[in-house]
């Protein structure tokens, strides 16, 4: 099968942010896809994941669904270990069964964080928190099950399907006359359009199997990005009564349950090399706030 076939494709978690925007990338691009959210698969009922997975026919599947609080999982590590780890291991075997691809989505918080630079897909790996390791133990519970697997690992996923950091951000800029956020932990920011895209361009690759870093490019600090995000708003006329993020320390969140790593922006070379695109963080950031905020309320409201 080629980019340019029609597949049948399972996306799961729908409901979030990437999968929302997966699924829908892939119905425009022609493919024929089912669209499963936490409603149609419970991925802590193991029993629930064989039926459906057990009697549908697919090309492919992408793994969106996790549980993704990180606060969640550390106050849930058994539940967060069959939904992270357990269920991605379920649908993989189901992939080899059937003979279909499967794309693994998982996370930046598996590398060490500790050493300033980008971290490419074999440098070391040492999760930090419940969420970090029941992820890395679904990397490794896809690609012992003989499927024809590719681990997508992404970092700071932005993009419309639920609102994220840039958003929230946004929005207290408009409420309020101050805002901060940490300046001393690095990565990059992901639109999950752009990842969509690059989740079709690895499908379409019949051979490619393996650990891929996805994303943007460029790495920042929740202070850069969020005050990336107020700037090009307010170019585009939103009004708002803080317009300088302030700087909080990853120290001064105690409030935050998990540990955090702080170096995790990743090294897209492998990426690039199968010819797949990757722009830069504020290009992909400016787009899409021009698409969805632009005219937005924010415009006439103060
Ligand atoms: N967001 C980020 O910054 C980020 C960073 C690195 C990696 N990732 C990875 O990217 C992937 C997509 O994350 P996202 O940003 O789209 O997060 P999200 O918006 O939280 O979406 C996750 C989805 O998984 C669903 N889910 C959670 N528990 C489930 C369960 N027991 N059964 C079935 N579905 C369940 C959620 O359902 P509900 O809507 O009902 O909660 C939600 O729709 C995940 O694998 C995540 O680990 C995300």
């Amino acid at each position: 099968m080629t980019m340019n076939e029609a597949m049948r494709v399972i996306v799961t978690g729908t409901g979030g942010r990437l999968g929302g925007a997966v699924a829908r990338h892939l119905r425009l691009r022609g493919h024929r896809v089912v669209a499963w959210d936490r409603k149609a698969v419970d991925l802590g009922a193991p029993e629930r994941i064989d039926d459906h997975f057990g009697a549908a026919a697919y090309d492919a599947v992408v793994h969106c669904a996790a549980a993704t609080s990180l606060e969640w999982c550390e106050l849930n590590p058994e539940e967060a270990a069959v939904v992270n780890a357990e269920a991605a291991g379920r649908i993989a075997r189901h992939c080899r069964e059937q003979g279909a691809r499967m794309v693994q989505v998982s996370t930046d918080y598996v590398y060490d964080g500790t050493v300033p630079g980008l971290r490419r897909e074999c440098d070391l790996l040492a999760p930090c928190g419940v969420y970090a390791r029941t992820k890395l133990a679904g990397e490794r519970a896809v690609l012992e099950s003989g499927a024809r697997v590719v681990v997508a690992r992404v970092s700071w996923v932005f993009g419309p399907d639920r609102p994220a950091f840039p958003d929230q951000l946004i929005e207290r800029a408009r409420r309020e006359e101050t805002c901060a956020a940490i300046g001393d932990k690095w990565s990059t920011p992901c639109y999950s359009v752009d990842l969509a895209e690059q989740i079709e361009g690895l499908l379409g690759m019949e051979d490619v199997e393996g650990v891929f870093n996805l994303g943007n490019t460029g790495e920042c600090t929740w202070q850069e990005y969020g005050q990336a995000a107020l700037d090009l708003v307010s170019e585009m006329g939103i009004p708002l009564r803080c317009r300088t993020v302030g700087a909080q320390t990853l120290a001064e969140m105690t409030g935050f349950l998990a540990p955090r790593p702080v170096h995790t922006a990743m090294d897209l070379t492998k990426l690039r090399a199968l010819g797949i695109p990757a722009r830069p963080w504020r290009e992909a950031l400016a787009d899409y706030l021009a698409t969805y905020y632009r005219g937005r309320d924010g415009q006439s409201a103060e």
